[in-house]
């Protein structure tokens, strides 16, 4: 039987995107942070500005389901709250076969706060790709629709 390509693989990043090492170690960490005690899935998300500044983010789940907020949102509306913007890159981190792209509810928030920021994203395993938020979401409804 031929065998299923995976949904994951290693894409070395463009040339002209950031370095990703800081990012990426501070959202490992910030995954361990992680409450996710209904799907025992742990996402952990590092942001960061023009200026460097970094604020980083864990999934939180709540028994509803509902109210759960992911990695991302969690680390853009911490930033958001403490005054910073102009971001321009956030790291995204699972322990998992495959990558986890931001949802998109998730994506929306980015736009909307960050612009057409760079995104890794990344596995424990080593996997890592690296796109811009336009790749993720191509054709945004924003504040200059309305
Ligand atoms: N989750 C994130 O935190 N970020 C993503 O990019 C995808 C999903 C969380 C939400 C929920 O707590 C768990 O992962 C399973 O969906």
């Amino acid at each position: 039987m031929k065998k299923k390509a995976p949904r994951s693989v290693t894409v070395s990043p463009p040339a002209d995107a950031p370095d990703f090492r800081e990012l990426v170690r501070l959202a490992k960490a910030a995954r361990r942070r992680a409450h996710a005690p209904f799907s025992h899935f742990a996402v952990g998300a590092a942001l960061r500005t023009r200026q460097g500044e970094i604020v980083t983010g864990c999934n939180i789940e709540n028994a509803t389901y509902g109210l759960t907020l992911c990695a991302e949102r969690v680390a853009v509306f911490k930033a958001v709250s403490e005054g910073l913007k102009r971001f321009d890159a956030l790291a995204v981190v699972v322990d998992s076969n495959h990558l986890a792209a931001p949802c998109g509810p998730c994506r929306q928030i980015l736009w909307e706060f960050c612009g057409d920021l760079w995104v890794r994203l990344e596995t424990l395993g080593g996997q890592r790709r690296t796109f811009t938020l336009k790749e993720l979401l191509p054709f945004p409804f924003d504040a200059r629709n309305l």
